[in-house]
């Protein structure tokens, strides 16, 4: 298959390239690499398949109207997954109307190309930010409650609703996968588990919204791929939302104490309120996903923890 990955330089991206093309696909990658984070980063999550045959990087923006029209034109390409996006939530207030054009005049743009040149699958990358508070015990897909609370969160709504009349007014195949707190080797600098495993390792203190009782869903990068890739083989109907998540919430106190264990070194917890934006909890139904991608989470936490912290050391030692 020829699969065009937008936003393919970032972390979940660029796993999930190596994925796809050790599975034998062509591959087309666009990303705008804007510095959100340290380009170096990503840099070096993409220089290893530079030179491969099958592997296109197209350095540019999926807001590009010229440049995206020239890359489809040029190839016959299978499928999309849309991964490009801002996506910090707390950043997001600092710059809304950036994260609302980046994220949804980039999804329309890619949309509009795809109707052109007769493409016909998506799969895109939402968010759990979309349920906003929630009070459900578990967040299923269908219940309707979906109030997010940031800019970026709206984006990825606003997103959804987008492919969902794409795909009902052309026929486009549109798979929406809303993701729940990604981390493992290459994750945004950003995010809980670099971040604190970062702070911990430089004897730096720790900040602990929220008291430390404010719980995620984290998932392993390798079940997020896993989930993506099963994504991409689903044919049974043109438009899902399904959540890909690890099904086991956790609260920052806990992932704290297992970054701790794992380490072997203690972390200088600094107690703080919780931050604009910022939802007491996320949990995943993942039903939903195992029914239609026969999805299930393999990633222990702490094991997930441990391979992170693994690469990580060695990153600092080569
Ligand atoms: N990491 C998570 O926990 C998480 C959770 C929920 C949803 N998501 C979504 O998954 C996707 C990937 O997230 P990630 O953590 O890999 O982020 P990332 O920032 O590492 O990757 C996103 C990439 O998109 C690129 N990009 C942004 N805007 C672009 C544009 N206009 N044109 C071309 N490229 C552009 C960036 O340069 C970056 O390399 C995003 O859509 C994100 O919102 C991530």
């Amino acid at each position: 298959m020829v699969i065009l990955i937008t936003g393919g330089a970032g972390f979940i991206g660029s796993s999930l390239a190596d994925k796809l093309l050790s599975a034998g696909n062509r591959l087309l990658v666009i990303d705008n690499l804007n510095n959100y984070y340290d380009l170096k980063l990503k840099k070096q999550n993409i220089v290893s398949n530079l030179g491969n045959p099958d592997y296109t990087f197209y350095e540019g923006d999926i807001c590009d109207k010229e440049l995206t029209a020239r890359i489809f034109a040029a190839n016959e390409i299978d499928y999309v997954v849309h991964l490009a996006s801002l996506s910090g939530v707390r950043h997001s207030f600092k710059c809304p109307f950036e994260y609302l054009k980046n994220n949804i005049v980039g999804t329309r743009n890619l949309l509009e190309q795809m109707r052109n040149n007769k493409v016909g699958k998506i799969v895109f990358a939402s968010s759990s930010s979309v349920y906003g508070e929630c009070n459900a015990e578990k967040f299923r897909e269908d219940a309707g409650i979906e109030s997010p609370v940031s800019p970026y969160a709206v984006s990825k709504l606003a997103c959804e609703r987008i492919l969902r009349a794409y795909s009902k007014s052309y026929g486009i195949s549109a798979i929406c996968l809303r993701l729940f707190s990604v981390y493992g080797p290459r994750q945004r600098p950003d995010l809980v588990v670099r971040k604190f495993v970062n702070l911990i390792n430089e004897d730096k203190p720790v900040p602990v919204y929220g008291n430390g009782k404010t719980v995620r869903d984290y998932t392993y990068i390798d079940d997020i791929v896993s989930g993506i890739c099963a994504a991409i083989n689903y044919d049974k109907s043109l438009y899902e939302v399904i959540n890909l998540g690890a099904g086991k919430p956790i609260s920052l106190e806990e992932v704290i104490d297992t970054i701790e264990k794992v380490l072997g070194k203690k972390a200088k917890r600094q107690n703080l309120p919780m931050q604009r934006g910022d939802v007491y909890k996320t949990a995943s139904d993942i039903t939903k996903a195992y029914k239609l991608l026969n999805y299930e989470p393999k990633i222990s936490f702490e094991d997930g923890i441990r391979n992170f912290i693994q690469w990580e050391e060695a990153q600092q030692n080569s």
